[in-house]
């Protein structure tokens, strides 16, 4: 379906959901700057270049308000998500107190976890011949390894989840709800930043309630916008990840065949399906000053949808965008976005991903998914991924 030139543009309407990428080319092609009414108003910039310019030109292009990455905003927060909604160079101190928690070296020791838990979750999946991939597999995988990764018990794991989802899916639905799960995540952290007070360790927490930002320690807001984006960040995106590589290669067989006959090709296969089915498909910003782009002014304090989901179609950059090439080189996507904000969990993404298709390789090769019924889509078109992905096995 073509999107009509109208100024209604909705990335949650259930026509772009089901297939945004006709939307998108048409976008690129006739109206790079698009302004929709909807939400209060936002343009939404789809073109490869003018999405990479704006995730590097901050000054232009800012994150610096709570709330603005998400469009329209999840819930009324008096604090920013840390290092998410801030600016340089405040953002570069704040990043700076993590990083080394995120680097490739720091992952590559989770592994074994991560491996650990995938085989725990696919072994009844195995014996019963089918189960959900995401219910039952990628969702459980994915916030047990952030448990581990934070060092706090894997079974407050199924706490965020239901937070996580409330907070982002009742934004549309049911406020109340999402306020709800937003204190009780706020209360989380609060106990998780007492706890690591009382007794600090080698993990993520201790080093945010030691650290100093400015030379004064992190107040409590800080530290809640620190906790509530680590929670949300690494959930739903990499679940998303996961399922839209499984749904492909199960659409799609011979690659999946190739796949498991050539396992070196594997970390290229999840760079391809993070550019073709980006797990986040736009952000928010607001724009710092009038700017004119393609002959159309975006006036300053205007809300701006960079789209990294059409940015990575865009044939300009990519040849044959429109096919998922497992083996493409160079693979220059935007799914972790770029610049100061690029992001900080691509490694453990990335392990998480090529690990669940190791180990599914590895206990049910030949999957097949449900019928299309059962199939269920994220009915938020900010985000792009399954909600159930049943599969069965021969
Ligand atoms: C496939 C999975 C993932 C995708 C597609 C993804 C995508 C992104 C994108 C596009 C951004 C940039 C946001 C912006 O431009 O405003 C970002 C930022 C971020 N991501 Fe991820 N992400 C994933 C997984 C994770 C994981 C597993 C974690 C951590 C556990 C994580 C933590 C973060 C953080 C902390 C930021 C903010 C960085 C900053 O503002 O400096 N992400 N992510």
């Amino acid at each position: 379906m073509r999107a009509e030139a109208t100024t209604q543009f909705d990335h949650n309407s259930t026509s772009f959901i089901a297939d945004p990428y006709p939307q998108y080319e048409q976008l690129r092609d006739e109206d790079p700057v698009h302004f929709s009414e909807r939400y209060g108003g936002y343009f939404i910039l789809t073109r490869y270049e003018d999405v990479r310019k704006a995730l590097l030109d901050w000054k232009l292009y800012s994150s610096a308000q709570p709330g603005v990455t998400s469009i329209p905003m999840s819930v009324q927060r008096d604090f920013p998500e840390i290092p998410l909604e801030v600016d340089p160079t405040e953002h570069t101190e704040y990043r700076g107190l993590v990083t080394r928690f995120f680097t490739r070296n720091a992952i590559s020791e989770l592994e074994a976890d991560i491996r650990r838990i995938a085989v725990e979750l696919l072994e009844p999946l195995r014996e019963a011949r089918g189960g959900d991939f995401v219910q039952e597999f990628a969702l459980p995988l994915v916030s047990r390894v952030l448990a581990v990764f934070l060092q706090v018990p894997e079974e407050d794991a199924k706490r965020w989840v239901k937070w996580a989802k409330d907070i982002f899916h009742g934004r549309l639905t049911d406020r109340a709800q999402a306020d709800r799960a937003s204190r009780d995540m706020i209360a989380y952290v609060d106990g998780l930043v007492e706890d690591r007070r009382r007794s600090p360790g080698d993990d993520l927490f201790s080093a945010l309630v030691t650290s100093r930002f400015q030379g004064r320690p992190l107040t409590q807001a800080e530290l809640h916008g620190f906790g509530v984006l680590l929670l949300n960040a690494g959930q739903e995106t990499t679940v998303n990840g996961i399922g839209n590589s499984l749904w492909y290669l199960a659409e799609h067989s011979k690659d999946r065949r190739r796949l498991q006959e050539e396992p070196g090709l594997l970390p290229a296969a999840v760079e391809e399906f993070l550019r073709f089915m980006s797990p986040i498909q736009l952000l928010g910003r607001n724009a710092t000053q009038d700017t004119t782009l393609h002959g159309r002014t975006i006036p300053a304090e205007a809300t701006v949808a960079v789209c990294y989901g059409s940015a990575n179609r865009d044939t300009r950059v990519f040849p044959a965008a429109d096919e998922c090439r497992i083996d493409r080189h160079p693979n220059p996507h935007l799914a972790f976005g770029a610049g100061p904000h690029a992001c900080l969990g691509a490694h453990l993404a990335r392990a998480e991903m090529r690990v669940a298709l190791e180990e599914i390789f590895a206990r049910m090769p030949d999957y097949r998914i449900g019928s299309a019924a059962e199939v269920k889509l994220t009915p938020h078109g900010d985000l792009r991924g399954f909600w159930r992905l049943p599969v069965s096995t021969p």
